[in-house]
């Protein structure tokens, strides 16, 4: 689904992103059902939006974001865009920022920071190594096993770093009988081992080979959404399947926190669990507990975070928000309380980097955008390797994790 917006003879093109472990409270997605694309067509969901609410955008003046923003809420308030989707608002309000950047003969990271009124700052990545949950069919329990190369003082140089890592942890797949030449969704390696704990020993023990111990630590997305049913966490243990309850299961994840350098933990309880979540502030002081499905990058709902002081980071994922400038809000409020933010892209992502721009315009200080592999990842990382060439910004080199070293 893209839009396209023109401002005077400007004209931008936005696709908006998909993903394959959404929350319910996010925008929706919406397909028309039916026979077309399984079902999976967004056809009769455009053409309502084209025949309804597009001549009323004619006009609006293209660099009033919030303007635009309004008319598209005034137009479907509900919080998860039922009568639209928010992939229709997400990819025109994306699109109307790049035609205004054109227009203004600016990068879009700069009319970013302009409208926030901060300095740009080049995020640091988030890279994924190994997936399981609903990115690789639950080869593992865990979504997603992450390196962060915290002491890069460059992007480039952590770029190298990470893709170090993921060498070292496929040959060690490969040493072990795995096949390591398909790709999981976001282009992590990925393999059914007996336990998400034999999949981060791969990955950490990759660290350690190549030379990086101290200067890259692991992130992991548990994606807990996926594995709750019934009030409880059914997960795989010693090779048996076993149903834990919440404190039990935060429990479970957070031993390996003293066996191995993880200063990130996401949705390690699921959307809705209120004791899973009060289960991790006991740890907001020693990782970053950051919230993706939890909050679905919609301000009243991190508002309701910040109040239990449960987490200290929050992903950012613009068509969780539905509009753009909905998810710089809920950026914004994040920083003003000093919680970390990760912009990201989703598992079924496209080939464009304007997230790239989103991140360093806002000085969000993290991005996660998947692996090293598949090009509509390697899209945003060429973006980030131009914009380091360029010098366009500084790079974050980790501060805001530092202190979870
Ligand atoms: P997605 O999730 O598959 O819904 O895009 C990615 C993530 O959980 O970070
Ligand atoms: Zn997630």
């Amino acid at each position: 689904m893209a839009a396209r917006v023109h401002i005077g003879s400007h004209l931008a093109i936005a696709i908006a992103p998909a993903g394959a472990s959404t929350g319910s409270h996010e925008a929706l997605f919406l397909r028309d059902g039916g026979d077309s694309y399984d079902g999976k067509s967004v056809q009769q969901a455009i053409e309502r939006f084209a025949r309804e609410v597009s001549p009323s955008l004619i006009g609006l003046a293209g660099n009033d974001f919030y303007e635009l923003d309004r008319a598209l809420r005034t137009i479907d308030s509900s919080a998860t865009q039922s009568r639209y989707g928010g992939h229709i608002p997400v990819a025109i309000t994306i699109a109307a920022w790049l035609a205004y950047a054109k227009q203004s003969n600016s990068q879009p990271f700069e009319v970013i920071a302009a409208h926030l009124n901060c300095a740009p700052v080049l995020p640091m990545p988030m890279v994924n190594i190994f997936s399981g949950g609903a990115h690789a069919a639950s080869a593992i329990d865990i979504q997603d096993i992450l390196a962060i190369p915290t002491r890069a003082s460059s992007f480039s140089e952590g770029l190298e770093w990470v893709w170090r890592i993921r060498e070292a942890t496929k040959k060690s797949l490969a040493s072990k009988g795995f096949d390591t030449s398909l790709v999981a969704d976001e282009g992590g390696l990925t393999a059914r081992l007996g336990s998400d704990e034999e999949a981060i020993v791969l990955v950490s023990d990759a660290i350690s080979e190549v030379g990086l111990s101290g200067k890259a630590h692991i992130a992991l997305d548990i994606a807990a959404n996926q594995l709750f049913s019934d009030g409880k966490y059914l997960i795989h243990k010693n090779g048996n399947e076993v149903a834990l309850d919440s404190e039990d299961f935060v429990a479970h994840w957070s031993a390996w926190l003293d066996k191995y350098p993880i200063i990130s933990v996401e949705d390690g309880a699921a959307e809705d669990d209120e004791s899973g979540w009060l289960a991790q502030r006991a740890l907001v002081a020693r990782i970053q507990i950051l919230g993706d499905d939890r909050y679905a990058t919609q301000s009243s709902r991190l508002e309701v975070g910040l109040s239990k002081s449960e987490a200290n980071a929050i992903l950012i994922k613009p068509n969780q928000a539905g509009t753009l400038f909905a998810a710089i809000s809920t950026l914004g409020l994040a920083k003003r309380n000093n919680w970390n933010t990760v912009v990201s892209a989703r598992s079924g992502e496209t080939e464009e980097s304007w997230l790239v721009d989103l991140a360093t315009g806002s000085a969000a200080g993290q991005i996660k955008v998947g692996s090293t592999h598949r090009s509509e990842r390697t899209a945003k990382w060429n973006r980030l390797l131009e914009l380091t060439y360029d010098e366009a910004a500084p790079f974050n080199s980790g501060q805001s994790l530092r202190k979870f070293i």
